[in-house]
């Protein structure tokens, strides 16, 4: 069945990552109109002239709160929200290097909040927020405490968000290993393509996710109205090894 999401303001954070970029392309074909966000005017334009279909967007930093304000006011009315934006870092507690892990608690979980807090002003009581969390919230993974501990902060808050703002659905996409940039960010390119290669041979399903698996999970949770509080896991099977 395909969707029909005709007439629908989706907005997404972060066009240049991985999942932000693969959920804007499966909601212009589902023909939404998509309001993106990049943290420079540059990056930006160079986003949205590579989407296939016609989207529109701001400049947003989401440690720059005043920022966050402005952006939800450029972007008027909306119907679902969607915040895949957010840095990443991975070290032992040992190795913890403490602004790195202060940087994702203040885009990922702090920046999220504020998205939404900022958001919801704007936003139509029949729509939906889709927030972002990661498998290494039930699947400990020796390096991702400060993903861990945000993904659980995440889940946690968008169930009771879903209480306050109902009708408004809020839900979290609960990633496993998806290969997008993140991976070379984090590790160098050869050590990324090194670590997805070992995931994709252990994995249940024989390979590591791709962003448009999460992009379809995206639109899915948009377009099913009775889906509320979930936290969808969507990770190849990853848990259950
Ligand atoms: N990929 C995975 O394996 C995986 C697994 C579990 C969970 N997740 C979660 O899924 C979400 C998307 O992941 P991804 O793999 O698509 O990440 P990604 O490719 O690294 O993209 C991250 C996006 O966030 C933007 N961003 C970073 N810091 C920002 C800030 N301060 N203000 C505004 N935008 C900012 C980046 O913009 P710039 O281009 O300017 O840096 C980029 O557009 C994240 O929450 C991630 O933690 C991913």
């Amino acid at each position: 069945m395909s969707m029909d999401l005709n007439g629908q303001r989706v907005v997404i954070t972060g066009i240049t990552g991985g999942i932000g970029r693969a959920s804007a392309e499966r909601l212009l074909q589902a023909g939404a109109d998509v309001i993106v966000s990049a943290r420079s005017q540059d990056k930006l334009d160079a986003a949205l002239a590579e989407l296939s279909g016609k989207a529109s967007g701001y400049v947003l930093d989401l440690l720059d709160m005043d920022s966050i304000a402005g952006f939800f006011e450029k972007v008027g009315k909306f119907d679902h929200l969607v915040t895949p934006a957010a840095t990443s870092m991975f070290a032992p507690i040992a190795d913890m290097d403490f602004d790195a892990a202060r940087a994702i608690i203040e885009s990922k979980q702090w920046g999220q909040m504020m998205t939404v807090h900022h958001a919801i002003k704007q936003m139509s009581k029949t729509g939906s927020i889709t927030l972002f969390s990661g498998t290494v919230t039930q699947k400990p993974l020796p390096g991702s405490s400060m993903f861990a501990a945000v993904g659980a902060a995440t889940e946690a808050s968008a169930r009771v968000w879903g209480l306050e703002l109902a009708p408004l659905r809020v839900n979290t996409i609960v990633p496993g290993i998806i290969e997008t940039p993140v991976w070379s960010g984090l590790m160098g390119a050869e050590a990324g393509a090194e670590a997805l290669n070992g995931f994709a041979s252990v994995l249940p399903v024989g390979r590591v996710g791709t962003a448009d698996d999460i992009a379809k999970a995206v639109v899915f949770l948009i377009d099913n109205g009775f889906v509320d509080g979930e936290s969808l896991v969507v990770d190849g099977g990853h848990r259950l090894i």
